[in-house]
């Protein structure tokens, strides 16, 4: 027997039997019951239970605290893959054979440059500005020189785009943070692999080779895997949603940069940072924790609209803070950001709204610990998920099911009236 809901309107008699396919009902069937001339719809505020897609790229279960891409656990990828091993398998689906990996390797490796003329944009922007405020406007000035990116229907436009794309992001990335230095620009050095390289680009100084102790690459290959992809979250939704009315690759992966910028998002590991530097030791930890649960201010880093139990990558990066402390020597706000976990894990504010640690609680403390500035964090957030984007980028243009973005509202304001005379308002 077909699962149904049956709903019925008392005020009317109206009634109806929906079906009930993938856990959902389609919100387009409520439409026939007129309430006062209006055609039923739901009101869902930031999609709090809202399907907008069916996609088979990354799997949460937010009351288990599991994340799968393309149905591998991420503690296994973060313990044996790469990040481009990873970007390989969310574009394709499948984890790639070596002849795949190999050729995908050399691709990426290929694209690393930016094109010249795009350092005289970086070159506009004050010397203070935001790092991610240049990604988003370099990504989206991308479309003026691979205008074939509109392309987005020929598999082969979208793929080169795809590729570019991916490859030339940490380029950017690091001109940006370098910018920000006024240090001169390191280019691309093919003989070392994307975290390696990018590391270089961003801290290489006179010396001929840039060598950085594998601890630290691998911290940053498996921080990389980790932010990579997460399904429907806010900067993705920017990107589909982009997307949905026409556009390239790049112009959508700005709006996604755009979006991820938000201190609510990925913009949370550049706020943890702030938020510990200002509580600064231990024993002020309390009184930091009657301040949020008097509401004047929120835990960054804390609770998440999936994960209702910690975010498995939480997990992950905690662990690999301890091995970048081997190499780098401890980080005195490890134990406030602890204290905070524990009052977190432990108060019943924190329980009773089921919030836990997050992606972004302890990533910072790597990111300080590598050496890079607060500013430049969410920056390391936007590299890895560009390939999260692609992929969910390019699921959208081939779904058959997609439609332009454009939801309802509940009209609240006035009604028509006449214009009034300027000599008439009070
Ligand atoms: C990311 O969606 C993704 O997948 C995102 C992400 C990804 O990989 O793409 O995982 C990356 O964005 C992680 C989240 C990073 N943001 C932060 O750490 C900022 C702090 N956290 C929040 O502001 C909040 O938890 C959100 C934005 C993450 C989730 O917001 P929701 O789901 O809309 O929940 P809410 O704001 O409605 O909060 C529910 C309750 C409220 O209290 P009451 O009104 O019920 O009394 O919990 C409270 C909130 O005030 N609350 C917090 C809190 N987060 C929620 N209170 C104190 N500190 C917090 N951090």
């Amino acid at each position: 027997m077909a699962d149904i809901l049956q709903i019925q309107r008392p005020a009317t008699g109206a009634a109806a039997d929906l079906a009930i396919t993938e856990a959902t009902i389609r919100a387009t069937e409520l439409r026939q019951f007129d309430i006062d001339g209006e055609p039923l719809a739901t009101y869902d505020p930031g999609f709090m239970n809202t399907a907008v897609c069916h996609s088979s790229i990354t799997y949460i279960d937010g009351e288990a605290g599991v994340l799968e891409y393309r149905g591998y656990p991420i503690d296994e990828l973060a313990e044996h893959s790469t990040y481009l091993e990873v970007a390989y398998l969310l574009l394709n689906g499948e984890l790639p054979n070596p002849t795949q990996l190999a050729e995908w390797e050399s691709l990426i490796t290929t694209h690393r440059m930016i094109p010249d003329k795009l350092k005289t944009v970086l070159a506009g922007f004050p010397y203070d500005a935001h790092p991610m405020t240049i990604l988003m406007a370099s990504t989206a000035a991308f479309f003026s020189f691979y205008p074939d990116a509109r392309n987005f229907t020929d598999p082969e436009a979208r793929a080169l785009n795809i590729a570019r794309l991916i490859a030339k992001m940490p380029t950017l990335a690091a001109f940006a943070y370098r910018k920000g230095k006024a240090k001169p620009y390191i280019n691309p050095d093919d003989n070392y692999g994307y975290c390696h390289n990018f590391l270089a680009m961003l801290f290489k100084q006179a010396e001929r080779r840039y060598s950085a102790d594998p601890r630290l690459i691998r911290a940053m290959e498996v921080l990389f895997i980790l932010h990579a992809d997460h399904e429907q979250n806010c900067s993705t939704n920017a990107v589909r949603s982009v997307a949905s009315s026409g556009n390239d690759l790049y112009t959508c992966a700005s709006a996604g940069i755009g979006a991820l910028h938000g201190p609510l998002h990925g913009g949370a590991n550049e706020a943890v940072l702030k938020m510990l530097r200002e509580i600064g030791t231990v024993d002020r930890v309390p009184e930091f924790i009657e301040g949020v649960k008097s509401g004047r201010t929120r835990m960054m880093g804390f609770g998440h609209r999936v994960y209702k139990n910690y975010d498995p990558r939480a997990k992950i990066i905690k662990r690999s803070v301890e091995d970048v402390f081997e190499v780098t020597g401890v980080n005195p706000l490890l134990e406030v950001a602890k204290e905070l976990e524990k009052y977190g894990l432990e108060d019943e504010y924190f329980v009773k709204r089921r919030l836990y640690p997050n992606v972004d609680f302890y990533s910072g403390l790597i990111y300080e610990a590598l050496g890079f500035p607060p500013e430049m964090f969410t920056v390391l957030f936007a590299v890895p998920r560009t390939s999260g984007w692609c992929a969910q980028y390019q699921e959208f243009i081939t779904d058959p099911d997609n439609k332009i973005a454009r939801p309802k509202q509940i009209y609240t304001g006035h009604r028509t009236r006449g214009y009034v005379p300027m000599e008439e308002r009070g």
